[in-house]
């Protein structure tokens, strides 16, 4: 892969980049009026500020369907695909990732909607690889869920025709379990013929292997940012790739409040987990689990928690404190860090100007 091709490769030892811009509401499922809209204009200026503060990458979600309740949760998405070749267009360095369901979309025309995308972007387009949980979802496309082993095994025979028509000069036939194509063939290849960076966002050991087998990177969730444990996944899952010959590098997700004070920073996520936050969508997002107040004798507790889990680690203080947490989970071994914000605007000069010179300084980026 080319260096300096994309912000994914390039010396920052830790990358940073913002998730779940394309969706409304991020991931703060919140009722709040300063709440993220993620209208188009909007998601321009965010891209903008991060290119030219020097974030490394954009992260979206690929959510088809919100969960209600005043703030409609994710009623609003844009298809990550198009919304990284918009992007794209308008940005200079930043890495912009397509978040794509691979059941629900034929990899003939994946492959050519992410060469496009990589064209437009000189070489910048990266894929966030998922393959999907949410029932309700798989229904509007009229299509069956298959058991969670077989989702992977669907994957994998997806993404390996994607990568032949990325590579292969002459037409080919592909015949596995699930896909049975003629004749294949896509031109153009990718931008200087680069493959580009590829992640997969799961937690499962099959989601794990799936990652070592295929991808660069495996986007992942630790529930409570326990360095010690996070540094021995980390550790363990980098030599089980060596072991494949793989260079694997591991990425985790979640949620910055960074405020002048970390008072002001500490009030603003009590805010909008506690009393700005969406139960009504928060209910939905539970019944989804088939966790009811019928069926569930700590519902109570677990409504509480689903603001909070729902936007994975929260890294909330000062600059120094943010830089510091940014630092430890470096430390952990990661490669880098997706997180959200409340307002991607409203929030990022605060970040551009006082979090990212503070993480050059530990060392973190260059
Ligand atoms: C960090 C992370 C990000 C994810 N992002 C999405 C997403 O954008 N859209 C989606 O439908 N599922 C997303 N998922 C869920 C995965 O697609 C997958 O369905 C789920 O993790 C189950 O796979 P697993 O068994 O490997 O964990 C994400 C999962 C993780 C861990």
């Amino acid at each position: 892969m080319a260096a300096g091709r994309y912000q994914m490769r390039n010396d920052n030892k830790f990358k940073v980049g913002l998730f779940g811009a394309n969706c409304s509401s991020g991931r703060a499922i919140n009722n709040l009026p300063e709440r993220w809209r993620a209208d188009w204009e909007s998601c321009e200026t965010m891209a903008t500020l991060a290119d030219d503060a020097g974030f490394d990458f954009l992260l979206p979600i690929g959510r088809w369907k919100g969960y209600g309740g005043p703030s409609n949760f994710h009623g609003s998405t844009f298809e990550t695909v198009t919304w990284a070749t918009g992007l794209l267009a308008r940005t200079k360095k930043l890495t912009v990732f397509g978040t794509i369901h691979a059941p629900m979309f034929n990899p003939l025309v994946a492959a050519k909607m992410m060469v496009t995308a990589d064209h437009v972007g000189r070489g910048r387009f990266a894929l966030n690889i998922v393959v999907g949980w949410n029932e309700p979802e798989f229904q509007m496309f009229g299509a069956q869920q298959r058991e969670h082993g077989d989702r992977y095994d669907y994957a994998d025979e997806w993404i390996s025709v994607i990568k032949r028509m990325w590579s292969e000069e002459k037409p080919f036939d592909f015949d596995s379990q699930y896909l049975h194509m003629r004749g294949v063939i896509s031109e153009p290849k990718l931008y200087e013929d680069n493959a580009p960076f590829i992640m997969n966002a799961g937690s499962s050991d099959v989601g794990r292997a799936f990652a070592m087998r295929h991808c660069h990177g495996f986007f992942t969730s630790f529930r409570e940012m326990d360095v010690d444990r996070s540094a021995a996944f980390v550790r363990d899952f980098k030599a089980e790739a060596k072991k494949l010959g793989r260079d694997v590098d591991v990425y985790t997700q979640g949620h910055v409040v960074c405020r002048p004070t970390r008072r002001e920073a500490e009030e603003y996520f009590h805010h909008f987990t506690t009393e700005g936050a969406d139960f009504e969508a928060v209910e939905e997002i539970l019944r989804l689990k088939d966790i009811t107040r019928a069926n569930t004798p700590d519902y109570d507790a677990r409504r509480k928690q689903v603001p909070l889990m729902n936007i994975g680690y929260p890294i909330v203080g000062s600059p120094d404190d943010v830089a510091e947490k940014l630092a430890r989970i470096h430390g952990a071994g990661l490669s880098g860090i997706a997180f959200s914000l409340v307002h991607y605007v409203k929030e990022l000069p605060l970040l551009a100007d006082e979090l990212l010179p503070r993480l050059e300084r530990l060392g973190l980026r260059s």
